[in-house]
């Protein structure tokens, strides 16, 4: 008994099923309205349905065809039961959307079919539309009837523009045509569509088969049907439409290399009735990140890595431009002197203003700890205009860096960069011998240490005088070129860097280097650098230790403008200590100041055949021997100073800026051979003092 109630119910279930599957089968009407998750239709090509029951024919690359059908054939059958000409009618109702890859993306087209057939194998996509190829384009044995959406013009099949309707018959040259568009019933006009606006836009197709009347109409999905359609045309299908017939949808997209994304979302069909109205809100949502915002990622993507490049290329150039250098071939050589601009812009923090160390006139040094060795360093930016000469001046720097003496400032290598050369010293913790000379907020120096200063120095002139390999002139011995190491002793800095001057500017010229107050007056003579002319400046140089002043203070009274004045006043009354420097408050070893006193007036002598050489005087520092007092005697005819030189010989335009004069101004005379020299301009510090012809 149980068994055979079971038995029933499989029946029951069976004929059920069969019945279910029947209407399936027998299509007079149907509805999509929540998707096509169920719908088993008949999909090829690109076609898909999404899981959210959305229709996709093609996505947005380009040579894309697909189809969609009605699982089972319509009956058309024109039966003679019924009038044999609305047997043909029909009604559909759908939801497309086309939606471009991006801005310049192009379609191809969608198209609702009724074939009689679902193989659409041999058809071309493009302007076909995946309905036909070149070949069976319009021939009658195709048997279909399509409603085109066609987003793109092309010639051989005869659209009228790029966004355009029209009703195909048996190809894809239309039967007609008309350009998207859709009647506002509020406003009672004609608003044109754009198919592509990637927004669903809902179409009406309704065929009278009696009156054969054909209506196409459609609008955007949030407007309601339109009381007129975009396009009314009487038609006969009667020669088309065979007795069972596929309803579907095929779309391509273009040959250009982005395309457009075709989706049905929502369909119903009704051969006995007017087709149902979609609910649009019940519709499968088109995706949010479809086609088009892929690629809005995508280019935004390119955009950011594009401006990621454009940052770092720029980064790029201004490194290379913060840190350019000037380089040369000639330069190989000296690899091992050469510092790289970036390992000095890092070692002084970017020649911050808190690290410079004092600023003269071949330019301003700056403190910098050399970052892979702790080491400290000075460096020195000397600016200069022409290249000319360059090679030579580096190969002399250079050499000089090999000097090693315990009193000379070591030149640990170079860097040149446009305009600029830059070099790099130890760094003297103290500083330099002038401050603490002449500023009063340094503690004053011990007649010990000046002393021992006096002597480290002169040993350094010696070496470079006559112990090092080649003959290197200092040019410019002064206080302020002599540094303090942490245990105060004297080292001679700078030296061989009033070379660079001579190379600078008008070759026809020469150039003196030096600074007033030391500068051997012959020079303006002949314009040769020479030792005497060392021991001049190195004469100013001991009676400024020793006196703690400068030699030459334009803001005193004229009597007291010059120091060896001052002192060979003192040395006439018999009296050269009086000369000395009151902050010593007398401790002094008597002695050796008069020697230091004496030995700064011998190497002041204008007659530079009459000055003492370094050795001599390296000699009579050291005790080794006494000075010889018969050269004293020629101490009497000390000119005042280069000044009074020059006004002797030469005609002084602007004596009076004279005053504005710091000591520590570096002068620099051009005199051309003949033509004498005039002293056209002194300016104020820091600054190098030119008189041109
Ligand atoms: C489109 O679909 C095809 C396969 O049908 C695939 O190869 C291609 O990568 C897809 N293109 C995009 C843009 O998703
Ligand atoms: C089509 O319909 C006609 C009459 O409506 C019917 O006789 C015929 O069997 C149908 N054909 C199919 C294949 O369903
Ligand atoms: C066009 O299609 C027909 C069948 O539909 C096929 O026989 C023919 O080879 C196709 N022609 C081309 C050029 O693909
Ligand atoms: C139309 O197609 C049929 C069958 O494919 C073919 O025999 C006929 O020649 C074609 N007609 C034209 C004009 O191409
Ligand atoms: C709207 O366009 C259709 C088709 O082009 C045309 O027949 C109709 O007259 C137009 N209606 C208005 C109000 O312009
Ligand atoms: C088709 O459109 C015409 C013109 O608006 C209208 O008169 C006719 O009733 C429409 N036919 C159908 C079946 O909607
Ligand atoms: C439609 O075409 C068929 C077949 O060619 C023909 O028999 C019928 O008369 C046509 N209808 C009208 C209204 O012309
Ligand atoms: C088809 O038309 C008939 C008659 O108007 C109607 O009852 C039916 O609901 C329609 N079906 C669809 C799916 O449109």
């Amino acid at each position: 008994m149980a068994a055979a109630v079971t038995y029933l119910h499989l029946w029951l279930f069976s004929c059920l099923a069969v019945i279910s599957i029947a209407q399936a089968q027998d299509p007079d009407h149907f509805i999509y309205n929540h998707g096509f998750g169920h719908a088993n239709l008949q999909l090829d090509g690109s076609a898909k349905v999404f899981s959210n029951g959305l229709l996709q024919l093609t996505n947005t690359s380009r040579l894309q065809i697909g189809h969609a059908f009605y699982p089972s054939p319509v009956n058309f059958t024109t039966s003679s039961s019924s009038t044999s000409a609305r047997a043909l009618s029909f009604s559909t109702n759908f939801v497309i959307a086309i939606v471009p890859g991006s801005k310049e993306a192009s379609g191809h087209g969608i198209a609702f079919v009724i074939a009689d057939s679902t193989d659409f194998r041999h058809a071309g996509g493009t302007q076909y539309l995946g309905l036909v190829n070149e070949s069976t384009n319009g021939n009658s044995s195709n048997h279909f009837f399509a409603v085109e959406f066609d987003t793109i013009f092309s010639i051989p099949t005869d659209n009228i523009d790029g966004n355009h309707v029209g009703i195909d018959l048996n190809g894809v040259k239309s039967y007609q045509s008309v350009a998207s568009a859709y009647f506002s019933n509020e406003d009672r006009k004609n608003i044109s569509l754009d198919l592509k606006n990637g927004q669903p836009i809902q179409v009406w197709i309704v065929y009278d088969g009696q009156q054969e009347l054909l209506n196409v109409t459609l609008a955007p999905e949030n407007i309601p049907k339109p009381n007129q359609p975009l396009l009314s045309t009487s038609i006969n299908l009667s020669d088309i439409l065979k007795d069972t017939m596929y309803v579907g949808f095929s779309a391509a997209t273009g040959s250009v290399l982005e395309s457009c994304s075709h989706y049905i979302m929502g369909w119903s069909f009704n051969r006995s009735g007017e087709a149902q109205s979609l609910d649009i809100s019940e519709l499968p949502e088109l995706p949010k990140n479809g086609g088009r915002s892929n690629t809005v990622r995508l280019i935004s993507i390119i955009a950011a890595v594009v401006l990621l490049l454009i940052i770092i290329g720029t980064a790029y150039v201004y490194r290379r431009k913060k840190y350019e250098e000037v380089k040369e071939d000639w330069e190989k050589e000296y690899g091992p002197q050469r510092f790289s601009y970036k390992t000095l812009y890092i070692a002084t923090k970017g020649f911050k203003d808190k690290q410079l160390l004092g600023s003269g006139g071949f330019g301003k040094v700056y403190k910098g700890t050399l970052s892979y060795s702790n080491e400290q360093i000075a460096v020195k930016k000397v600016s200069h205009e022409s290249n000319q000469g360059m090679k030579e001046f580096v190969s002399e720097i250079v050499s000089m860096g090999r000097l090693r003496h315990k009193n000379l400032v070591r030149l640990l290598g170079y860097c040149r960069r446009k305009k600029e050369l830059l070099l790099v010293y130890d760094h003297m913790e103290n500083g330099s011998l002038d401050k603490f000379l002449f500023n009063d907020d340094k503690p004053t120096l011990n007649w010990f240490h000046r002393f021992q200063i006096i002597k480290g120095v002169a040993s350094a002139l010696l070496y470079l005088h006559e112990d090092s390999e080649q003959v290197v002139l200092h040019r410019d011995i002064k206080a302020s070129n002599v540094l303090l190491d942490s245990d105060l002793n004297g080292r001679l800095g700078d030296f061989g860097l009033a070379r660079l001057y001579d190379r600078d500017g008008d070759p026809q010229t020469t150039r003196l280097v030096g600074t007033l107050g030391y500068l051997d007056p012959e020079l303006t003579r002949t314009g040769k650098a020479t030792k005497t002319a060392d021991m001049f400046a190195f004469g100013a140089f001991l009676l400024e230790v020793a006196c703690g002043r400068k030699p030459f203070d334009p803001n005193k009274p004229p009597q007291e403008i010059f120091l060896v004045d001052i002192v060979k006043r003192c040395w006439t009354r018999d009296a050269i200590i009086d000369a000395i420097d009151p902050r010593l408050h007398g401790n002094h070893v008597a002695e050796e100041m008069e020697k230091v006193l004496k030995l700064g007036l011998l190497c002041s002598n204008p007659k530079p055949d009459l000055r003492p050489t370094i050795k001599e005087v390296v000699q009579y520092l050291e005790g080794n021997s006494s000075l010889p007092d018969i050269l004293l005697d020629t101490v009497q005819n000390i000119p005042s100073s280069i000044l009074e030189t020059l006004s002797q010989s030469t005609e002084v335009n602007n004596v009076s800026t004279a005053n504005n004069l710091a000591s520590d101004c570096i002068i620099s005379f051009s005199s051309s051979a003949g033509q004498g020299v005039s002293l056209n301009s002194l300016s104020s510090t820091n600054s190098v003092l030119h008189t041109g012809r």
